[in-house]
Parts: structure tokens; C-alpha cells; sequence
């Protein structure tokens, strides 16, 4: 559609294409443009200049997002003193030009370029998917094409087939004006370059790989081709169903934690497809797969669309109100309380949910149960981050906003799959890795990112699992031996003795690459080199996740990520930093609200008689000192008889915890369990109480991404049970007698922001003026920060932390000789909950195992073989996928499905200082087999009990729907 820009206003407008990107010059031009005076930044394009004052020139093939291309020639003006007329889109500005868009001349060649065009374009615009919403229309319309000299019989494209291989969006080449943008987002955008041009002239045309279907591609389906397309030929499935939307709203996707923003286009309260939104501080206009297109899940059939309750857990489910449902959970809170005492009952937090549902839970969990007996998902994830951080730089969280990683020169990888698990931060920093910034990955697996086209310098540095702490040893020793540190950093900004401890201890021969390279199976030279482009680059950035933190040293190995970021002065300016990436949408978020049975919100220690004392008068409560369980606690507190009761909030612990026999009897052993959640998940069998959760389009709050930013979650549609999930807590919170009133999360925002010192400049309305806030957003920083640790730490001195190389327990030996360690896939999120009931799984069926070929071969096994996989815990079967991403004697899978029970092999040691599990070491035997294996065949008969206990409550909830 063609938009006008009001030339008074001249604050960035998301909702304006300005033709291309910005430029970043300080150096300034001014022109004219149409008799108009234009200042603008050197190196801006004459298109960009001109829609910047109001003028719209018409264009075609140029959008901000994507580098100037010049192919249409529609976009072509005058400039006095030049001959011909050029493309305004490669023109750049230049001090004192003059420059006319229209006259005589322009209006004709444009239109002849049109009627070129739409000579070759079929003329069905009335039942064109595209119909309102055709930049192709649009442009017809604005050059006044009145007709078409050439015939519209233009032979080469009309009766192109089209491709429907990718469930999401059609190809319809026939509508094709090889305007080469889809080619360019796929390139520019995505970074995938799944797209080629082929042929020339009017023989062109737009193709996937080699003239394959999409989905036989290389394509990761992420839609910045379709939304690049300025015809129907490349188009959402959804609009060609359902039409063109009608309104839109902003909103956060819920998937991974890069948060991205996206309008969430409606037509009435149907939601036909998730635009990436421009203005989205995260994501800037770009999204994957999930985001994009994989939010079906939401209207699906399984959905809990009423409460319901039952005595015990072979009994059917019995649908209730939400007042019986949440009478019954309270009163057997209560019942379990006065039986067993005020500490056997507890909650466990979302990470899913938005900052105020999670500061909800928690806040029963210490105001209503009276204990400290809270935890969250992240106790399985990041929470040594929590520890690792805070104990060396004061600070719980990323130091950098993921547009940082454009001013890295050298970008570490550490145990993380940012193009699988984090999508769009993935392309970003391929996008620097294509301008020349140099990448070391540690990681066993040879990730994607190592595969990325155009990369120039890169080092993969294969480790053997669970040696991560003995590496990150390695590169400082190199960094200190070979005199690397940046000697001002430290003696500014660092406590000296814990330093000089850290530097005699690194200095040790035994902490050297020669040492340490039986230990990890790297070659001594490659961890020097390594070593030696983080410490001498400009800017050195190092990103990491769960295959840091899940492990037995989880938290050391963040420590010594922080040792090495500080030693070679790599914090407190952009290009730099310590940034985990966070698995789920809100982890962050989940963490910063006190979810962590020791913390208060901000992360601030129950101990604290301060501390307590300022929740005490707000809330009106006495708070307990001690910290509460964990959830490995409460579930050894289950079996042993001394916990009784659980409230899960949207969490699947069955699925996602370690040694899932063991959570499974945990949960069997308990007298109350109560599930909000929006299927009945692996927990929810166990449960009790099964209340109707929404998902986040149904819902208002915030979330908080990897890089502290916190953004706005906003309401599409109703929730299908009625009830919000922070409304749910604060029902159940006034029947057990603690009083809860909130109108709207933003009142529970209020409340967290007096209680919460990096959070007290923080409300809804600064957010929708800011659009999105990076905290601590206080009095020092009331727009939020960006960039944290750019004078000091929130500890004064950044502190060293000695970082001993210990061995992981879980070893191999003849009886289970492998190595196993897991993860994610690009289509799936997490328990697969979600992404499963979309057509993702197009793109994973199943979970499988990679093994490397050499340990297929000794095994005697091929491609799609059934293993069985024992651990000295459990075992499981799953089919076998021969890959060489695996070193030898490592294997992989993943843990999307739960009948997979990836989780019953892995076994329950963890992080010593947080619990965290050791899901990427396990010591497995693999084998052929024939048949599921024994858990399995009990996951397939419970499950199946399950489902038909719950049927005939969701045929009266569908009854009840109807009527
Ligand atoms: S969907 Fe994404 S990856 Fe696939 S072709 Fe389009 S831009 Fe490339
Ligand atoms: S598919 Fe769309 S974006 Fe790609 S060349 Fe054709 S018209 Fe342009
Ligand atoms: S990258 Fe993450 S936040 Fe962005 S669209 Fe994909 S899943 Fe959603
Ligand atoms: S928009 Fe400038 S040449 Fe196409």
C-alpha cells in the first residue's frame, strides 16, 4: 500500500518502507528534493532522502531492509546537471544536488516500465490473494497505467506451475516479476541463500536450490521471501484462506528468547498470520519459522477449555467451574498444610508466562503457602548463569543487546546453536560473520553457523562433552602466558587479589592447551589460535548456552567465561560482553521475578531482613528467611513423604526434567497436584487439578529476552476458558484467604517496579512510548540500559573466580562407552507441546539418534535402525540417523517428543552450586533392537489411559461451548 510520510513528523515510522536501509554516517548533506531542503546522513540513497521528507518516489524492487538493487528502474527521478534518468535507489544524496521525482518524463518512462511489467502478469486481481494489499497494484495505480501496449499474453511465466510443497506459503511463479527481493531477504535477511535467479531477461525466474521444490531446499522456512514479495507470488497460506486481515496488533512471540515483535494481523478475532514487526527492537523485521507461522497450536482441538478436577489419578477428569475448581485446589493446599505442614506444598513458575503471571506464582507461593518453595524451569537451564554471573561481574544476565554482536570482531560460540535455537539472532550474527568478523565455536557438534555461506575466518574447536571448564582454562592460560590481558582493564576495574589467585592458578603448566589436550581432544595449536583472535581482537564477544550450563561444572564454566571477558577487558562497550542465550521466551523474565526459592524479585536474597522487610509492607505478610526446595528437592521431598502438594504453571516437568522415572514417582506420590497449563501435557496426567491456560495471544503482560529487554505481550483474542493466567493465581491466592486485586497486569507491573531496584523506572506507559525497555531501568538509567557495565559492576570490582577443572562423574567405560548429549531443532520448541500441534513437524516427525558413522559401523548400524539407548538410569529406543556432525564415540538427539524419553536416559547429577541437571553428559550404550523399550511401552499405556479418562470432560467442555 502506498504510504504517505507526514514531513513534520521525523521520528522513525516502522510502518514506512523508506526504500533502503539507513545510513550510519555522522557526516551530514543537504539537497533538494522537489524544491524541498533534505539534510540527511552522507551515504543515504536518494529514495530514502526523499521519502524521509514526505516524497514518495514509486519503486518496486528496493525495501529498507535490503541492499539497493536498481533492477525496476521505476524509481528513476531527474538531477540537474546529470544525463538520463537515475535509479533514485542506487543514487546516493550528494551536497547541493537538485533533484525532481516527477515530471512529464518520469511519469512516461514509468509508466512504460509498469506496462512492461503487467504485460507479463496475469489480470486477476479481483481474486488475487493479494487483492488491497499488492505493492504491484499500488505501483499501477501511482504511475496511472491506463493500458498495456504490449498484450497481456506475455508467454513466459503465466502458466508457471505453483509450488504448495511448503505447508505455510504457495509459490506461484506466474505472478513472478523477478524483482529479485525474495532472492536478496534470503540472502541479506536470512542469511540462508536458498534462492537463485535463473535464466536471463524475460527467460528469468525465481528458484528454490536447484529448481527444487521449497521444501526439498535448503529453505528453513523463516518467511522473508514471502514477506519480501511485493505480488502474491510468494504468500501466506493462511491470507489465500482466510483473506486479507483487517486490524493488527503488536505483540511478542512467545517461542525462544530472542523476542521477537510481530503484528499479530486479524481478521475479527481470527488470527491470519504473524507479521515480523520492523519496529521490534530485537528482531527488526525478521522472525523463523516458529514465530512466524507456527502459532496454530493456539486454536487447536486439544486445548483445556474448561477446569476440571478429580479425586485421584485413575479417575476421570470431571468438569467443573472455575469456582469449584479453585475451591477444591485450595482447600486441599489448606487440607495438605494442616496434615503435613507449612512446608510440604509449593509452586513451580513459567518461563513461558509473561513477568507478571511469574511474579504472581511466586508471590503465592511465599504470601499464601508461607514458604520459600518456589523454582522454575530455568533450574534446568540457565540457572548457573544466575550464579556464575552474579558471583564475577554482579549481574544475572547478558551484558549486551544482540545488535551489539555487529561491532564484534571475533565472535566466541560456546555450547550453543544460535540458527537452530535462536533463529533470528542467528542471521544477525551471520550477517556480521558475511562483513568479516572472525568465529571460534566450542562445541562437540559441527554447528550450522560453522556452514554459514561467505564466513571467512573460523575455528571449531570439538571438544569431548563435560571438558568445557578444562578448555575455557586452556584459552586463558594462552591469554596469560602469551601476555594477552589488557592489563588497564584490569587493574581498573578488578579486585586485585582475586585476580592475582586467578592468575597464578591459570599461569599453572597443567591449565595449559599441552596439558589440557587429552583431557579435552583438542589439538593444543587450534585452542591457541582460538585464544589468541578472541584476546587480540578489537572487540571480542562471546555467546553461550545450555551446553555451558548443563553440566556438573555448569557454574564454573560461566565463571570462567567472565574471567576470560575480563581479563582481556572484553565488557562494558558494544561489540563485547557475556551474553547466555536463553532458551525459552521468558526465562529471563522468569528469573528476574523471583522465582528462585532463595530470591526475592531482582534477585535479591530472602536472608536479607531488609529485603523481606520492603516485600513484608507491601504485601502484608511475614516472609521466611530460609530459602525453600528446589525442584529436585521437592521431588526426593515427594518420594520421601514430606512433600505433598504442587502447583505447576505451565511447565511440562515430566518431559523436561532429567531421569524422568524418577519425576514421574515423585509426582505419583503426591496427594495434590495442580496444572495450569493449555494441553493435557506429560505433568498433567499426574495431576489433580486441571486448570485452562492461555496461550500468549489471548493475554496482556511483558516479557523479558536474552537481552534484558522487556516487551509488551498485548491481547488478540479471548482466552478460550475465560480467565487470563494471572487472573487463575490471583483466584486460587483469595480462596486460600491471602487477598490478591489486580484491574490489569499493568497494576501488577506497578507493584513489581517499587519492589524491584533494576526494574522501579519500568511501567506500561513508558513502554508503549519506548516500545520496548532494557533493564535496570531506574532513576541513573530511566530509558533502560543497553549496554551493562560500562563504568563498573552492580559488585564495585569484578572478581575472579578460581576455576578448577573437575572431571565429570558420569564417565564412560566398557559397559556404556558413548557419550550422549542433547538438544533442539529449529522447527520444535522445547517439550514440542506447541510446535507438535502445527505443521513443524513436517520437519520432525520423531526424535532420532545421531551417531557418528565409525560407531554405526562397529555396531553394525544403518540409517532409520531402531536403538536402544541405556544409560545407567534407563533406557529408551529411538532410530538411528548416521551423521558426521558427531565426533566419534558422542551421540545426539533431541527431546521434542515425549514418547522419545530422551529425558528417562538422562540421569539426575548436576551443577554442584545449582542443581542444574547434566543433560549433555550421559554415559550410554547403543545397541539394535527390535521393539520399544519397557518405559515406553508404559508411556504408550498410560498415555493411552490418560487421553480416555479426559474425554468425556472435553466432550462436555465442547457441549458446553456449543450451547
Ligand atoms: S523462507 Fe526464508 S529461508 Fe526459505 S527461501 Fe524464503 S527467505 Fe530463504
Ligand atoms: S517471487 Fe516475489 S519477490 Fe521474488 S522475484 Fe518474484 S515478485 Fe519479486
Ligand atoms: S527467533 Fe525466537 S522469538 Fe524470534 S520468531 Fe523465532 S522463535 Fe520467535
Ligand atoms: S526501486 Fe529503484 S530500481 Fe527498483
Amino acid at each position: 500500500m502506498l504510504q504517505f510520510f507526514d514531513p513534520t513528523q521525523h521520528e522513525y515510522n516502522p510502518n514506512i518502507d523508506y526504500g533502503t536501509p539507513p545510513s550510519t554516517s555522522e557526516t551530514q548533506v543537504s539537497l533538494t528534493i522537489d524544491g524541498i531542503d533534505v539534510t540527511v546522513p552522507e551515504g543515504t540513497s536518494v529514495l530514502r532522502a526523499a521519502t524521509l521528507a514526505g516524497i514518495q518516489i514509486p519503486k518496486l524492487c528496493a525495501s529498507d531492509n535490503l541492499e539497493a538493487f536498481g533492477s525496476c528502474r521505476l524509481c528513476s527521478v531527474q538531477i540537474e546537471g546529470r544525463r538520463g534518468y537515475p535509479a533514485s535507489c542506487t543514487t546516493p544524496v550528494a551536497e547541493g544536488m537538485a533533484v525532481v521525482t516527477q515530471n512529464t518524463k518520469l511519469a512516461k518512462l514509468r509508466r512504460n516500465v509498469m506496462e512492461l511489467y503487467i504485460s507479463d502478469h496475469p489480470l486477476d486481481c479481483l481474486t488475487c490473494p493479494a487483492n488491497g494489499n499488492c505493492e504491484l497494484q499500488d505501483m499501477a495505480g501511482a504511475v496511472g497505467l491506463r493500458e498495456v501496449r504490449y498484450g497481456f499474453d506475455g508467454e513466459n511465466h503465466l502458466d508457471a506451475e505453483t509450488d504448495d510443497s511448503n505447508p505455510y506459503f504457495s509459490f506461484d511463479p506466474s505472478k513472478c516479476i523477478v524483482c529479485s527481493r525474495c532472492v536478496r531477504a534470503c540472502e541479506e535477511v536470512q542469511g540462508t541463500f536458498a534462492l537463485t535467479i535463473e535464466g536471463r531477461g524475460f527467460e528469468s525466474k525465481v528458484s528454490a536450490g536447484q529448481s527444487e521444490p521449497f521444501m526439498d531446499s535448503e529453505c528453513v522456512s523463516c518467511g522473508a521471501c514471502v514477506q519480501a514479495c511485493p505480488t502474491s507470488t510468494l504468500m501466506e497460506k493462511s491470507v489465500i484462506d482466510a483473506g486479507q486481515p483487517e486490524h493488527s496488533v503488536v505483540t511478542t512471540c512467545a517461542y525462544c528468547g530472542v523476542g521477537c515483535s510481530f503484528k499479530a494481523e486479524m481478521k475479527g478475532d481470527q488470527l491470519v498470520r504473524m507479521v515480523p514487526y520492523k519496529g521490534g527492537d530485537a528482531n527488526h523485521g525478521h522472525s523463523c519459522v516458529k514465530g512466524r507461522f507456527a502459532f496454530g497450536y493456539a486454536t487447536h482441538k486439544d486445548r483445556i477449555k474448561e477446569p476440571m478436577i478429580r479425586e485421584s489419578i485413575d479417575q476421570p477428569w470431571r468438569t467443573v467451574s472455575w469456582d469449584e475448581a479453585i475451591g477444591f485446589a485450595a482447600k486441599r493446599l489448606k487440607d495438605t498444610q494442616a496434615k503435613y505442614g507449612r512446608e510440604s506444598i509449593g509452586g513451580i513458575t513459567s518461563s513461558r508466562c509473561t513477568n507478571e503471571e511469574t511474579y504472581l506464582v511466586q508471590k503465592l507461593v511465599r504470601a499464601a503457602f508461607g514458604n520459600n518453595n518456589t523454582d522454575t524451569c530455568a533450574r534446568v537451564c540457565h540457572s548457573p548463569t544466575g550464579f556464575g554471573l552474579k558471583t564475577t561481574i554482579g549481574e544475572s544476565a547478558g551484558t549486551q543487546t544482540f545488535d551489539s554482536v555487529m561491532k564484534a570482531d571475533t565472535i566466541v560460540v560456546i555450547g550453543a546453536n544460535p540458527t537452530d535455537a535462536h533463529p533470528v539472532f542467528g542471521s544477525q550474527m551471520r550477517r556480521r560473520l558475511r562483513q568479516g568478523a572472525k568465529l571460534v565455536v566450542i562445541d562437540p557438534r559441527r554447528i550450522d553457523l560453522l556452514k554459514t555461506p561467505h564466513l571467512k575466518d573460523a575455528i571449531h574447536l570439538p571438544l569431548r562433552p563435560g571438558t568445557n571448564v578444562a578448555m575455557v582454562n586452556a584459552i586463558a592460560h594462552v591469554v596469560v602466558t602469551e601476555g594477552l590481558e589488557d592489563k588497564d582493564f584490569i587493574a581498573g576495574r578488578c579486585e586485585p587479589k582475586q585476580y592475582e589467585a586467578w592468575r597464578s592458578f591459570i599461569m599453572e603448566e597443567r591449565n595449559s592447551p599441552e596439558a589440557m589436550e587429552a583431557v579435552t581432544g583438542v589439538s593444543a595449536e587450534l585452542v591457541r589460535q582460538a585464544a589468541r583472535i578472541y584476546a587480540e581482537a578489537g572487540n571480542g564477544a562471546i555467546y553461550y548456552g545450555l551446553g555451558v550450563t548443563e553440566h556438573s561444572q555448569g557454574s564454573t564454566m560461566v565463571q570462567g567465561i567472565a574471567n576470560l571477558a575480563m581479563a582481556t577487558g572484553n565488557l562494558g562497550r558494544e561489540g563485547v560482553g557475556v551474553n547466555p542465550l536463553r532458551g525459552q521466551n521468558n526465562v529471563q523474565g522468569s528469573c528476574d521475578m523471583g522465582s528462585f526459592p532463595h530470591e526475592l524479585p531482582g534477585y535479591q536474597h530472602v536472608s536479607d531482613a531488609a529485603v523481606r522487610a520492603n516485600f513484608e509492607a507491601v504485601w502484608g505478610v511475614a516472609i521466611d528467611n530460609e530459602p525453600g526446595l528446589r525442584i529436585p528437592n521437592m521431588f526426593d521431598a515427594a518420594i520421601a513423604g514430606t512433600f505433598k502438594a504442587l502447583y505447576v504453571q505451565g511447565e511440562d516437568i515430566v518431559q523436561s526434567d532429567p531421569n524422568t522415572q524418577h519425576v514421574e514417582a515423585a509426582l505419583s506420590a503426591l496427594d495434590c497436584l495442580i496444572v495450569q497449563d493449555i494441553f493435557l501435557n506429560e505433568t498433567a496426567k499426574y495431576a489433580h487439578v486441571l486448570l485452562p491456560g492461555s496461550t500468549f495471544l489471548e493475554k496482556n503482560g511483558t516479557f523479558t529476552n536474552a537481552e534484558r529487554r522487556i516487551n509488551r505481550v498485548r491481547k488478540v483474542m479471548a482466552p478460550v476458558a475465560g480467565m487470563e493466567d494471572w487472573e487463575v493465581t490471583m483466584a486460587l491466592s483469595n480462596a486460600l484467604g491471602y487477598p490478591m486485586h489486580y484491574n490489569h497486569p499493568s497494576e501488577i507491573m506497578d507493584e513489581i517496579a517499587r519492589l524491584t531496584p533494576t526494574f522501579t523506572g519500568v511501567t506500561y506507559e513508558k513502554l508503549e512510548k519506548l516500545g520496548s525497555i532494557q533493564w535496570p531501568c531506574n532513576e541513573e538509567h530511566p530509558d533502560g540500559t543497553p549496554t551493562m557495565h560500562v563504568l563498573d559492576f552492580p559488585i564495585g570490582k569484578g572478581k575472579f573466580a578460581v576455576t578448577e577443572y573437575m572431571p565429570s562423574e558420569e564417565r564412560t567405560n566398557r559397559k556404556f562407552p558413548l557419550l550422549l548429549t542433547t538438544g533442539r531443532i529449529l522447527s520444535q520448541y522445547n517439550v514440542g507441546a506447541q510446535t507438535r500441534r502445527t505443521e513443524n513437524s513436517r520437519w520432525h516427525e520423531e526424535d532420532v539418534l545421531e551417531i557418528h558413522p565409525s560407531d554405526a559401523e562397529l555396531r553394525g548400524i544403518r540409517d532409520n535402525d531402531w536403538l536402544g539407548i541405556s544409560s545407567r538410569v534407563g533406557r529408551t529406543v529411538l532410530r538411528a540417523r548416521v551423521s558426521d556432525r558427531m565426533l566419534p564415540g558422542v551421540v545426539y538427539t533431541t527431546f521434542h517428543h515425549p514418547g522419545s524419553g530422551a529425558n528417562v536416559i538422562t540421569t539426575d547429577a548436576s551443577d554442584w552450586a545449582t542443581n542444574c541437571p547434566e543433560y549433555k553428559v550421559t554415559a550410554v550404550q547403543v545397541e539394535k533392537v527390535s521393539q520399544p523399550s519397557e518405559w515406553q511401552q508404559h508411556f504408550e499405556r498410560f498415555d493411552k489411559q490418560q487421553h480416555e479418562l479426559l474425554e468425556p470432560a472435553t466432550e462436555d467442555a465442547d457441549v458446553a461451548a456449543l450451547k
